[in-house]
C-alpha cells in the first residue's frame, strides 16, 4: 500500500492504547482531587495567539507550526502546545469570574514540524494543567506535588526535578544585556547560537549541541542577577519543596524555549529517554501571558507532559507492560445458519445490555473455526445456536475451561456467565 501515516505521526493500537487508557484514568480521577477541570479547546487557534504568546523568535514559531494561510481573514495554526489556548479560553470565557483560583487540565494532541526521531514527534500527545490567579510559590510545589504522586502511581522511577528562575520584566533585562554582551564577544557559537546571541540571547542557554556547551557553562547565571522579589518567590518555592520532601537540583541554565514565563521554570528529566529528548515535561510561570492577549492581569503556572514520553517509560517497565492484552469474550456465541444467526445476534444484544462482553463472528466461518476463533480468543463461555436451542428455548453453554454443559434458559445466562 502506498498511503501512509504522515511522517512523525503515529497509530496507537488496541494492545497499546490500554496504557494512555490507564495514563489518562489515573490523571483524571487525581487532578480532580487537586480541584481541576478539564478543559477541552480546539486544535486549531489563530496564528496569531502563537506568535503573542510564544514569541516570534522561538523555535517553535519560527519553524515547528503547521500553519495553514488564510483565504480571507487570518491565518489558522495546529495547536504547538497548550497553554496559550487555555489563557485564550479563559480570557474568553470569562473562566475568572468566580473568585479564588481556575484550575484546568488538557489533554490531548500537539503538533510541531520537528525533526522526528524517538521520543520527538510531529503529531504528539499532551497532559497538561494550568492554574490560574495565585503568584503564591505554594501553588507552585502543590503542582510538584501532585506531579509527584501521578508519576509514583503509575510506577515512573528515576526522574529528576530540575528547577530555576527566570527573573521577570524589572531584573530580566539587565541580564540578558549582560548575556548578551558575553556572547557577542564568543567565537565558539553554532549558527543558531550566533543568530540567538543577537535576537534572543537567553535562547541560547537551552542550546543542546555539544559544541555549545563549553560557553554556555561559563555565562553568567541568572540567579545572580534576579530582583529581591524574584530572589523571595524562588526561597519560597525550594522552601515549599523542601517542606513536602520534593527533591530537586537548582539549574540556571533552564530558560525553556517559550518566552511566556517569568520566575519559576522546571522540569522532570530522566536518563532513560535518551540523550536529547531527555524531558518527560516542563513547566513554569506565566503571569504577563494574559496581558499579552489584551486580557487583565492574571497570574498563572502550570506544566505539560509528554505522553509519548511517559508510555516510553512504562513501556519498558514490564510490570505495567506486561499486564495488557485485548480483553477476552466472555461468551462467544457460534451459529449454524442465517437463522440460527439471528437469534444469536438478538442474544448477544440483551446480554451485552446486562454489561456482558459477548462476541459474535460475521466471518462466514464453518462452526469448527467459529470454535477456533472462539478459543483463539480466549472466551470463557461458548454458546452454540441450532435449531434445537431456537425450538426448546434452552441454551447450552459450555465453559471452555474445563468443558463443562449447562444447560439455560435465556434468562439465566447472564447470572451463569457472571457467576463463574
Ligand atoms: P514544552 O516543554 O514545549 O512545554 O512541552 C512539554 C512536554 O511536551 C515536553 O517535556 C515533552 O515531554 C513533550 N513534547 C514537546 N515536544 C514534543 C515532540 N515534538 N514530541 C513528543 N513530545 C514532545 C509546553 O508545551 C508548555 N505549554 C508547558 C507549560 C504549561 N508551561 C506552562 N504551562
Amino acid at each position: 500500500m502506498n498511503v501512509r501515516s504522515v511522517r512523525g505521526t503515529h497509530d496507537i493500537l488496541p494492545g497499546s492504547v490500554e496504557l494512555w487508557q490507564e495514563i489518562e484514568e489515573k490523571t483524571r480521577l487525581l487532578f480532580r482531587r487537586y480541584g481541576y477541570g478539564e478543559i477541552r479547546t480546539p486544535v486549531l487557534e489563530e496564528t496569531n495567539l502563537f506568535c503573542r504568546s510564544l514569541g516570534l523568535e522561538t523555535d517553535i514559531v519560527q519553524k515547528e507550526m503547521y500553519t495553514i494561510p488564510a483565504r480571507r481573514g487570518r491565518d489558522i495554526s495546529l495547536r504547538p502546545e497548550g497553554t496559550a489556548p487555555v489563557v485564550r479560553s479563559y480570557l474568553e470565557n470569562h473562566l475568572n469570574r468566580g473568585s479564588g483560583l481556575t484550575k484546568l487540565y488538557y489533554v490531548g494532541p500537539m503538533f510541531r514540524r520537528e525533526r522526528p526521531q524517538k521520543g520527538r514527534y510531529r503529531q504528539f500527545h499532551q497532559i497538561g494543567a494550568e492554574v490560574l490567579g495565585s503568584d503564591h510559590p505554594g501553588i507552585e510545589a502543590e503542582v510538584m506535588e501532585m506531579l509527584h504522586v501521578l508519576l509514583d502511581d503509575l510506577g515512573v522511577r528515576g526522574v529528576r526535578l530540575l528547577v530555576n528562575s527566570v527573573g521577570c520584566p524589572s531584573c530580566r533585562p539587565a541580564y540578558v544585556r549582560i548575556l548578551q554582551e558575553r556572547l557577542l564577544a564568543e567565537s565558539d557559537l553554532c549558527a543558531d547560537c550566533r543568530k540567538r546571541s543577537r535576537r534572543n540571547p537567553l535562547r541560547v542557554l537551552d542550546c543542546k549541541q555539544a559544541s555549545c556547551s563549553p560557553v554556555i557553562d561559563n555565562l553568567p547565571s541568572i540567579l545572580d542577577h534576579l530582583c529581591r522579589e524574584c530572589r523571595d518567590h524562588f526561597r519560597r518555592f525550594r522552601e515549599f519543596l523542601d517542606l513536602i520532601g520534593v527533591s530537586y537540583s537548582v539549574t540556571p541554565r533552564l530558560v525553556r524555549g517559550l518566552d511566556y514565563y517569568v520566575r519559576t521554570t522546571f522540569e522532570m528529566v530522566t536518563d532513560r529517554l535518551g540523550p536529547t529528548q531527555n524531558a518527560l515535561l516542563g513547566g513554569g510561570r506565566y503571569d504577563g501571558l494574559s496581558e499579552l492577549l489584551e486580557g487583565p492581569p492574571a497570574q498563572g503556572f502550570g506544566f505539560g507532559l509528554g505522553l509519548e514520553r511517559l508510555v516510553l517509560l512504562l513501556s519498558r517497565n514490564d510490570q505495567l507492560a506486561a499486564g495488557y492484552r485485548s480483553p477476552r469474550p466472555e461468551i462467544f456465541f457460534a451459529y449454524l445458519n442465517e437463522d440460527s444467526l439471528e437469534k444469536a445476534f438478538t442474544l448477544a444484544r440483551d446480554l451485552r445490555r446486562e454489561g456482558i462482553f459477548a462476541y459474535l463472528d460475521f466471518g462466514g466461518r464453518s462452526l469448527r473455526a467459529q470454535m477456533r476463533l472462539a478459543n483463539r480468543l480466549g472466551s470463557r463461555f461458548v454458546c452454540v445456536i441450532g435449531d434445537d436451542e431456537i425450538r426448546t428455548g434452552l441454551y447450552s453453554i459450555k465453559r471452555m475451561a474445563d468443558g463443562t454443559q449447562t444447560r439455560l434458559q435465556q434468562g439465566r445466562i447472564s447470572r451463569h456467565v457472571r457467576s463463574a
